[in-house]
């Protein structure tokens, strides 16, 4: 397994081009699957849940090319409708292919994903949608088995425990597309990846209205047709190098970077001492004096993401003062606590509740990635600690951070990968 290493003390300058963003990209794959058409996708990340969708497509029949940054789906039908454990174990937004796989052919079998190290993820919402849509569905041998003779549409409510759900939203919506008559999905998730899906389903001919709303209405239409389409650029990585350009108290040019998709993050950077301003293509931020304590409740958008709260955490751990972060969206997500704190971070944790002590410095340690936000959580601590950070089980970065090393050390760090 990679490691890597990260020697602390370095203060980043420069531009860096955010990638397309993973969490757009992944259901929009999954949608080119409502037509036999072909279709090309643009700004795909080079990453590592990518190249598991690839193969999700390949064992269901369906060839794919990928390239650079564009990923093109072949023409053709489906010759299978099962996605197996041994993929959709590795990653738990495959679940995303049954709905369009059961819109377009009636039935779809897909592995149950079960929980992750961020908490248990149940996908009861996703089974609500597409049953309220008239799906029959069974989990047999740890596998959804849904089939529908018909689609129909209808009224959907669809907030869970925790508000709304991006990936339940994503599979409703798709289901939705192909069944006959209006469905009203109301409490869709806002996040600016679900819109990203309609706007593809709308290019490969879906009727949609309200898009990036909790009120979306879908029009079934007859039939889909493949569609050519660029991904929006990833909000999550872009907050993640804002964090870097405050945390080494740099200067980062995030060319691509939406200020209006990171909105709750830097009203928060803002109040922490940073400076965020917006320029044509991309954001700058910087930070010339101390970083205050600021306080973080995670929601879903337009509030603070969730993907952004381990590197917050990061942040907080060398303000003045103290911070309190409260996840409301995944009420486990907290590994890292531990990991920072062997890196001399002062962070405890009541409930759902974290609160971080400034300190003046963090010391390099050996640590461990959890999971995806977590790691970067982790490389941004390395970036200002004293000394050296290495950390293991990376393969979870590479999940979700296109050429993380190479683009921080373009800007001035010093990160290198080990293998291993
Ligand atoms: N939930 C339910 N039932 C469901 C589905 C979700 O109770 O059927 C709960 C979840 O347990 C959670 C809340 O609803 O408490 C929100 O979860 P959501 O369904 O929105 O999460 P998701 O769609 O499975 C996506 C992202 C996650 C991101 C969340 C929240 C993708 C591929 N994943 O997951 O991204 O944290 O939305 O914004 O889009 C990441 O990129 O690191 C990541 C984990």
């Amino acid at each position: 397994m990679d490691k890597l290493v990260v020697e602390g003390g370095k203060t980043l300058s420069g531009s860096l081009r955010i990638s397309g963003s993973k969490n757009a990209c992944l259901p929009i794959l999954a949608a080119s699957l409502l037509s036999e058409g072909s279709s090309c996708i643009r700004n795909v990340p080079e990453l590592k849940d990518v190249s598991t969708m690839a193969s999700i497509f390949s064992s269901l029949g369906r060839k794919v090319d990928l390239s650079g940054d564009v990923f093109t789906v072949g023409e053709g039908e489906l010759t299978n409708m099962m996605a197996s454990y041994e993929l959709v174990s590795t990653m738990r937004a495959s679940v995303v292919v049954l709905g369009p796989i059961l819109a377009k052919y009636g039935e779809a079998k897909v592995s149950f994903p079960g929980g992750c190290v961020i908490g248990a993820r149940p996908i009861d919402l996703h089974l609500k949608g597409l049953r309220a849509l008239g799906a029959d569905i069974k989990i047999e041998g740890g596998y959804i088995v849904a089939k529908a003779k018909k689609l129909k549409g209808t009224k959907i409510y669809l907030g869970g425990h925790f508000g709304s759900s991006v990936l339940a939203t994503a599979n409703t919506l798709m289901t939705a597309v192909l069944a006959d008559g209006e469905t009203v999905i109301e409490d869709a998730a806002c996040e600016p990846e679900v819109e990203d899906l309609c706007g593809f389903l709308m290019a490969m001919g879906a009727d949609i209205k309200g898009a990036g709303t909790p009120t979306v209405r879908v029009r079934g239409v007859k039939e889909l047709r493949g569609a050519d389409y660029s991904v929006i650029p990833d909000r999550i990585e872009a907050g993640t190098y804002m964090i870097a350009a405050m945390i080494t108290g740099g200067k980062l040019f995030l060319e691509n970077a939406r200020v209006e998709h990171n909105l709750a993050l830097i009203d928060k950077l803002k109040e922490a001492g940073g400076t965020v301003d917006e320029k044509e293509n991309g954001v700058e931020v910087y930070r010339k004096g101390a970083i205050h304590a600021v306080d973080i409740t995670t929601l879903t958008y337009p509030g603070f993401s969730t993907d952004l709260q381990a590197q917050m955490m990061s942040l907080s751990t060398i303000c003045d003062g103290i911070s309190v972060i409260t996840e409301k969206i995944f009420p486990d997500r907290f590994i890292h606590i531990s990991e920072l704190n062997r890196m001399g971070a002062e962070i405890i944790l009541e409930g759902s509740t974290a609160i971080i002590k400034g300190v003046k410095k963090l010391s390099g340690a050996p640590v461990m990635a959890s999971d995806l936000r977590a790691s970067a959580a982790l490389v941004l601590a390395g970036l200002v600690a004293d000394g050296r950070t290495e950390i293991s089980r990376i393969y979870h970065l590479d999940r979700g951070y296109e050429h993380l090393e190479d683009k921080l050390s373009a800007v001035g760090a010093k990160v290198w990968r080990v293998k291993e």
